[in-house]
């Protein structure tokens, strides 16, 4: 069986990643392909415990390693039970966020620098790699709008300082750049709608060029 196909889901605050990823889940449905919907931190029964630490607002005395380290340890967790498994079963996974996002918030956001937090996930990653990767673009400023617009509880990394916010923007634009063959950017201003038909868009390509046009099952 050939291996599955991996997808990630990545954006600042009120990029709307979550409808975003529930309406591409659904389309690949619909098209019979076998979907697994995951996301991080979390994805796992114990990510999801380690989630419940790193999104707890009295947590604000987290130290940016530790807060690392966790991200990290949440992944582990979630290759080894969901991520490598699901692939290996052709499966396409769906993951709202993966190792960009460390990247982006604890490399570049706590500014513990992009190399170290890659070589710190490597072991976690495991050689897991996304096929294609959504970046929805949305600026500091429209982000923040929406963050406080939304009805939605405000977690820790909710509530951080507006130059964190604006270094995780530059760091995703930086990895964008470095690997514009995996990363997608969409511009995540526009509406609902426009945003999800430019996503199936690239990703019927990529599931195209990946599977040649055979069907999934
Ligand atoms: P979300 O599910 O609303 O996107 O929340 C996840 C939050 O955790 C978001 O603020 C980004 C942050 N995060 C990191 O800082 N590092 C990571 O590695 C991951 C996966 C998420």
């Amino acid at each position: 069986m050939r291996r599955g196909f991996f997808i990630t889901f990545e954006g600042g605050e009120g990029a709307g990643k979550s409808i975003q990823v529930e309406i591409l889940a659904s389309h690949l449905f619909e098209e019979g392909y076998d979907v697994v919907v995951t996301r991080e931190p979390g994805g796992t029964r114990i990510g999801e415990q380690i989630r419940a630490i790193t999104h707890n607002t009295e947590n604000v005395d987290l130290n940016p390693v530790a807060e690392a380290y966790l991200m990290s340890a949440a992944r582990a967790q979630h290759v080894a039970q969901v991520i490598e498994p699901s692939l290996e079963s052709g499966k396409v996974v769906l993951s709202d966020r993966f190792v960009d996002s460390s990247i982006s918030y604890q490399g570049y956001g706590r500014k513990l620098g992009p190399d170290l937090i890659k070589n710190l996930n490597a072991l976690a990653v495991n050689g897991a790699a996304p096929d294609l990767t959504i970046l929805l673009s949305v600026t500091p400023e429209v982000s923040m709008k929406r963050r406080n617009k939304s009805k939605k509880a405000k977690d820790r990394l909710d509530l951080q300082q507006h130059d964190f916010y604006s270094r995780v923007y530059e760091g995703y634009k930086v990895l964008a750049k470095k690997e514009p063959n995996r990363f997608i950017v969409v511009d995540a201003g526009k509406s609902i709608e426009k945003v999800a038909t430019e996503v199936w868009d690239v990703t019927q390509r990529a599931l195209n060029e990946y599977y040649g046009k055979i069907k999934k099952k």
